[in-house]
């Protein structure tokens, strides 16, 4: 089967993108990481990408007309890879109805919380101001209102007594380095489909613990 070819769109530091490269650095990873596209030119992950031979662009939205505008230039190196899934991992731009329903089913975000709850900015604060006593972290396909979508894979941890949002945040990250690529790989090994706006699995062994706290 040929191997599933992805850009990775990031702001940042990129270590979920690390996360990523990693397993497809594996011998029979089913998918390849053909571009790491950035809206930052100093981000670090463009660095991680160039280490690991992988070709990157720099798309500052600050330099275009509007959303519209930044997303045609997107579409035509997007296009122009032939690319078959597209990865946000802390991509820190809000993305148009139109270029969402474009990619429908085939654009996945990472969000550190367990969704539905805590959309949006700053959810380890937000967690642990409501008391929760399990955080977590999300892959899901991405829909037009923010952090919604069927959910692919889930991992929580526990919020313990004293942890600051840095302590939680850790924790959860370490999660979200565990089930990016995890998804990434069950779509690659098409084991994975959006019926009815839920994710439903085929073939994929260990059903029980393949979505919440997998093993990676
Ligand atoms: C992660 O917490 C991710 O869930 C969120 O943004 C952060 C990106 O971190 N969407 P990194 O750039 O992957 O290190």
């Amino acid at each position: 089967m040929a191997k599933l070819k992805v850009a990775v769109l990031i702001s940042g530091s990129g270590s979920n993108l690390q996360a990523l490269i990693d397993m497809c650095a594996k011998d029979d990873a089913p998918a390849e990481i053909t571009r790491v596209i950035s809206n930052v030119e100093n981000a670090y992950g463009l660095e991680r990408a160039k280490q690991a031979n992988i070709k990157t662009t720099v798309i500052d939205h600050k330099k275009y007309n509007g959303r519209e505008a930044f997303e045609e230039a997107l579409h035509q190196v997007l296009d122009s890879d032939k690319v078959d899934l597209i990865c946000l991992a802390g991509f820190m731009r809000l993305l148009t109805d139109g270029f969402v329903q474009k990619w429908r089913d085939r654009l996945i975000n990472i969000h550190p919380a367990l969704l539905p709850s805590f959309k949006g900015l700053h959810t380890h604060e937000r967690a642990i101001e409501a008391g929760v006593k399990f955080h977590g972290a999300t892959v899901h396909y991405v829909r037009p209102a923010m952090d919604e979508g069927p959910i692919i894979v889930q991992a929580a941890v526990p919020v313990l007594p004293g942890d600051s949002a840095n302590d939680l945040g850790a924790r959860v990250l370490e999660q979200e380095h565990r089930i990016y690529p995890l998804a990434l790989k069950l779509i690659a090994e098409r084991k994975v489909r959006v019926s009815g706006e839920k994710v439903i699995y085929n073939g994929v062994e260990n059903l029980d613990t393949a979505s919440i706290n997998p093993s990676a």
